[in-house]
């Protein structure tokens, strides 16, 4: 074997047990069979060892990877694989969203934003614990602005509670927590949020809120984008299906709320899905540039048909109906609709600014915009100033009735005494009586007590005298009232 890497190093055939100085009969002969196979075996060891080495740094260096692969015309290997760090390649052809994306693991981005939402969070944990679309499909994206409580200190808690679920079926997938204030000027409770004077400049703040949020965290493998706020009370665990299967760019249930029963039982929540109407276009061509239109007010007649008072408790779920503006309370769109540039309008869009300002957006598109009148989400109840008020007046109401009624029920403990008193009393009268009577008897011959004609003679005693009269007869009832014999 030496023999053979000499020969390779000087070109010659050099063999030390043989003289130097002799001539190789190998000289001038032809290379040799073995020869030329043993170049070829080191050819594809040094292959070999080239390939393992490349295969070293191509795991060691994923940058390696990205800088290689494509010089070799292997670019395509790079699409697959989600762990490169530098360079990623997305066909968003693949993310335009289906009826059926739970099968096709399609990613949701679930944006929530947040203000002020403490109080809330524990009812909206709940709710994601039970959605039935696969968790490690959904992305979190939260949005906590202008908030004066533990909004955000909070919500880490309930995230990191839910992300170390000993149940492998809880934790989500990526979550983003954005912060940003907007300085909102208007006052979270309430009266103010739904104040008239309000609305133009709240909807466009929160516009801003879900745009910012937006723009922060869909990514390109989100083929959908939920949009949920954080005081729904009671929705099915399977709404991202329910509402995926339509198919449809821009969905949305409907949303009402329940009240107290003095209130009536119930009440369509969110009156901004909805249908366009002659009315309204004529009106918004009255209106200023900068107007913005308000569903659910008197100062705005719009008269549009509203898929919240459509809603029929037994209607089927699946109907559908073509809308132009949508509420923000549950939107499921399709991811494309946000890229092809759709979104909510911090300005007077066609006179709507944010979800109705983004249902009219989508529908210019050319995107399919559609809600389900029959398919309800209830949202919280929330009593404005006058429902407090009217709390608090049939709360008094009701304690004085109660103090009312204890004090009825004082006075008939103390009569049902009283006549106890009086029994005792009449018990007494009746052996003073008897013993006047027998004191009588012995002195003459009358019988001043007893006999049928005692009511009639007796007359004008009162009970206590009618009483006495049945007890003779053996009638009286546990309460000491008179029970008639005939
Ligand atoms: C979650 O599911 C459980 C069990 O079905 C149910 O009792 C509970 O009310 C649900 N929670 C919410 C917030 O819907």
């Amino acid at each position: 074997m030496p023999r053979h890497s000499h020969a390779h190093s000087n070109g010659h055939a050099y063999s030390p047990s043989q003289n130097t100085f002799s001539i190789s009969p190998h000289r001038f002969q032809p290379r040799t069979r073995p020869a030329l196979r043993w170049r070829r075996q080191l050819i594809v060891k040094i292959a070999a060892i080239a390939f393992f080495a490349g295969v070293v740094l191509l795991l060691i260096f994923p940058s390696f990877r990205d800088l290689l692969l494509p010089t070799l015309g292997l670019g395509f290997i790079l699409t697959d694989d989600p762990t490169l760090s530098t360079v990623r390649h997305y066909d968003l052809n693949n993310y335009l969203g289906t009826a059926r994306g739970w099968e096709r693991g399609e990613r949701i981005l679930f944006c929530v934003p947040l203000r002020d939402a403490e109080a809330h969070l524990p009812m909206f944990f709940a709710h994601m614990r039970n959605f039935t679309y696969p968790h490690h499909l959904i992305d979190l994206a939260f949005l906590v602005s202008d908030s004066k409580d533990q909004t955000l200190p909070k919500l880490k808690e309930y995230l990191t509670d839910l992300q170390n679920d000993p149940d492998d079926r809880m934790p989500f997938g990526d979550i983003s927590l954005i912060e940003k204030d907007f300085g909102q000027k208007v006052k979270q409770d309430v009266e103010n949020r739904h104040g008239f004077a309000a609305q133009a400049p709240r909807r466009k703040t929160m516009a801003q809120a879900r745009n910012w949020l937006l723009s922060a965290s869909l990514r390109p493998h989100h083929s959908w984008v939920y949009w949920r706020d954080a005081d729904v009370e009671t929705a099915p665990p399977t709404i991202l299906e329910d509402l995926m299967r339509h198919n449809k760019d821009v969905i949305v249930p409907n949303v009402w709320r329940p009240l107290p029963d003095w209130l009536g039982g119930e009440q369509p929540y969110d009156l901004n899905s909805w249908q366009e109407s002659e009315t309204a276009l004529a009106l918004a061509d009255t209106l200023d540039e900068d107007a913005v239109i308000v569903e659910g007010y008197a100062e705005y007649a719009t008269w549009r048909p509203h898929l919240a008072y459509l809603r029929d408790p037994y209607g089927d779920p699946d109907v559908e109906m073509e809308i132009d503006g949508v509420g923000g309370v549950s939107i499921l769109a399709k991811a494309r609709v946000f890229r092809s540039g759709v979104h909510f309008p911090a300005f007077s869009f066609e006179k709507h600014a944010e979800t109705e300002g983004f249902g009219k957006m989508a529908k210019r598109m050319h995107f399919s915009v559609v809600g389900l009148p029959h398919y309800t989400i209830w949202h919280l109840y929330e009593p404005s100033a006058d429902d407090l008020k009217h709390m608090e007046r049939m709360e008094e109401e009701r304690k004085m009735k109660e103090a009312a009624e204890k004090a009825e029920k004082e006075k008939a403990a103390k009569l049902a005494n009283n006549f106890e008193n009086q029994n005792e009393q009449w018990q007494k009268d009746k052996e003073a009586v008897a013993a006047a009577a027998k004191e009588q008897e012995t002195k003459k011959d009358k019988i001043l007590v007893g006999g049928e004609a005692g009511p009639h003679a007796h007359a004008g005693e009162g009970e206590a005298a009618g009483a006495k009269k049945s007890h003779e007869n053996g009638i009286v009832d546990t309460a000491g009232n008179e029970v008639k014999k005939e």
